[in-house]
């Protein structure tokens, strides 16, 4: 058994970092933090937990900080608090574990257009993603109902807020990011464009195609292109993540041709609706790849034009299965959210359907199936707030995060394997203040009758 005399009653990660910097001399944290955190980044480790005594100590080693930060935490998951003789323990000694993991990119999508959430439940939930070593938080910021974040180049696209306190400065978004970063997590910042878009108009309403028609965002116009322009320049500053995401889903075009003046320039351009619609999406695309991003849009781009697409493109699954193995038959890149499996707001979707969700289903080819760069579950926001975001979230986003993260051979073929872990590890969340709610039942669901905490 490995004792830790002087550690709290509560393991954090934080503690464990603080001991191990108390007692680490030749440690080169400097030169970790050096690395950084970016799509692709050696978040691999080696932990080795020795059987005995309280002289000898635990040992992690990475390639980076962050590999560090995956080491500690699952150490921190390895620890047991012992109220007979007070202390903590690790059982089953010696440990020596070799983890890396098996996507780069293992994504939870918030949306603070159709609910604003404060910043602490932000930072709230970049933590509880650590445990579950998730490491993209997906941040759809604006959507038709409001728009919540200062945007630097055109002042007046907060206007359409819900309220004058429901906003982010730019400086609060360079919080979110930093706090997140330090955590080992990158920020995928989105504007949904040409669709969602509503209320952008509130502030200049001359990207509506008209006052009773306002969205999706007037093609013909210039300066909706100009404003695209200055949305990314201001985003370049402050998210430094490779991938910016352009949304591109759900446009209903009838407000371009119900409004005359666009339906004229349609014309003069010899553009159908869906033409134009493709003429929007590949020009925004433009205007990222100018600012030096790669982009991500929702599937419907790549199920309307998927060959106009830059190739820097990674397609973003969500309506169903099936995609993504078409997605990388024609040589783009994919992330994987199908709706049916991994949308949080799918408030009657089991777990089981979350862990049991593969992303190479149905992809042989080695080449291809490194076109999958990982997967994301979606906490869409029409429905939850800041009052139950975070058990709607959890347990559920953790049995996907261990398909996400674990070699294809480890993970359970039948989900019964996994209860045990799981109910074990939503009341680690619940001890460590996350209001995961009960495995029991189906979806998201409240407790059904008095019991512990890990038959729940
Ligand atoms: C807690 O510590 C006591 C005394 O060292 C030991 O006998 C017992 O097995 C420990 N409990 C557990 C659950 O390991
Ligand atoms: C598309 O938008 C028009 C105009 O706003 C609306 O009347 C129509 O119902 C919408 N169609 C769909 C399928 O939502
Ligand atoms: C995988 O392929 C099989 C056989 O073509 C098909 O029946 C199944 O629906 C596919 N699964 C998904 C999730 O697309």
């Amino acid at each position: 058994m490995f004792v830790f005399k002087s550690c709290s009653k509560f393991v954090s990660v934080c503690t464990i970092l603080f001991i191990l910097l108390k007692k680490c001399q030749f440690c080169q944290w400097n030169l970790l933090y050096a690395v950084q955190l970016q799509y692709g980044v050696d978040e691999s480790y080696k932990l080795s937990i020795p059987s005995h005594g309280t002289q000898v100590y635990a040992h992690i080693e990475a390639q980076t900080v962050y590999g560090v930060l995956h080491g500690l935490q699952t150490f921190s998951q390895l620890c047991r608090f012992n109220f007979t003789n007070r202390a903590i323990e690790v059982h089953q000694v010696p440990w020596y574990i070799i983890d890396q993991p098996r996507f780069f990119y293992r994504g939870l999508l918030i949306d603070t257009s159709r609910h604003y959430l404060p910043l602490p439940i932000i930072k709230n939930i970049i933590d509880s993603m650590t445990y579950a070593k998730l490491n993209v938080l997906h941040w759809h910021i604006v959507d038709t109902q409001s728009f919540p974040l200062e945007i630097p180049s055109f002042p007046k696209l907060w206007n359409g807020a819900y309220s004058i306190s429901e906003r982010y400065t730019m400086a609060d978004a360079a919080e979110i990011v930093s706090y997140a970063q330090r955590r080992g997590i990158s920020v995928l910042a989105e504007i949904d464009v040409p669709g969602h878009a509503l209320s952008w108009g509130t502030g200049y309403p001359s990207l509506w195609p008209s006052k009773d028609c306002q969205q999706p965002l007037d093609v013909s116009k210039e300066f909706t292109f100009k404003v695209i322009d200055g949305i990314l320049s201001d985003f370049s500053k402050t998210f430094k993540y490779r991938f910016v995401h352009l949304g591109g889903d759900e446009v209903n075009t009838s407000c371009w041709t119900e409004t005359p003046r666009i339906r004229k320039w349609l014309r003069q351009h010899g553009l159908d609706t869906s033409g134009a619609y493709q003429y929007f999406v590949l020009r925004a695309q433009k205007i990222a790849l100018s600012h030096g991003y790669e982009i991500i849009n929702w599937e419907e781009t790549f199920n309307d034009f998927g060959s106009k697409l830059s190739r820097k493109t990674v397609v973003h699954n969500w309506l169903g299965g099936g995609v993504a193995e078409k997605v990388v038959a024609a040589g783009l890149r994919c992330i994987v959210s199908n709706q049916d499996k991994w949308y949080l707001d799918h408030l009657d979707a089991p777990w089981e359907g979350f862990y049991m969700n593969e992303p190479l289903t149905n992809i042989t080819n080695h080449q291809q199936q490194k076109l999958i760069l990982g997967g994301e579950v979606c906490m869409w926001g029409e429905h939850i707030d800041a009052s139950d975001i975070e058990q709607t979230i959890w347990p559920r986003a953790a049995a996907a995060a261990e398909r996400l993260w674990s070699a294809y051979d480890n993970l359970a073929k039948d989900p019964s394997q996994v209860f045990g872990r799981l109910a074990h590890f939503r009341c680690l969340l619940n001890q460590r203040g996350v209001a995961a709610a009960p495995l029991v039942g189906p979806g998201r669901v409240a407790p059904e009758e008095p019991g512990s905490c890990y038959k729940q």
